[in-house]
């Protein structure tokens, strides 16, 4: 075996662990990144967003997931359906009035989802609501059926 040989050898078998060390290092860093980034949120919770971004005494459309959040003043949370207890038909918060109203037949509910005006017999249904660390979770596909309102469907932090 010549000189060149044993050069080249050793310069291939150094390279292969180099190449190996780094492509351990880049496995572990893309692990770290990975659980960086995880939430540990469930995948059948929808994540509205940390508490701090909602003041108190104002109601949070979510359309798309089909609910309002409505920070109380006393800093509870109600994750309210938009689906009037009547037919069907979407509430919609009304600021001025601080209302939800129903456009169908003229329905109308308090800012936690109980009756004001019929033809709605029952107060608008819950989402119940997780909060960990700080966010809030909202579970979407379970909406709660309620007469009408009372505290123990407040969630608090
Ligand atoms: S569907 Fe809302 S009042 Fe009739």
């Amino acid at each position: 075996m010549s000189f060149i040989e044993k050069i080249t050898r050793r310069s291939f078998i150094k390279k292969a662990i180099i190449t190996a060390i780094s492509l351990e290092l880049a496995y572990v860093f893309i692990n770290l990144l990975k659980k960086g980034s995880e939430t540990n949120v469930p995948a059948n919770l929808f994540e509205a967003g940390d508490i701090e971004l909602f003041e108190k005494g104002k109601i949070y459309p979510f359309s798309a997931q089909r609910f309002y959040l409505s920070r109380l003043q006393d800093g509870g949370f109600m994750a309210i359906s938009t689906k009037c207890t009547h037919l069907g038909c979407t509430v919609q918060f009304k600021n001025k009035d601080n209302k939800f109203m129903c456009p169908c037949h003229a329905s109308a509910f308090s800012v936690n989802g109980e009756v004001l005006a019929p033809p709605a017999t029952r107060a608008l249904d819950l989402f119940p609501i997780t909060i960990v660390n700080d966010k809030i979770l909202v579970d979407t596909n379970n909406p709660q059926r309620r007469d009408k309102h009372n505290k123990s469907q407040i969630t608090y932090a």
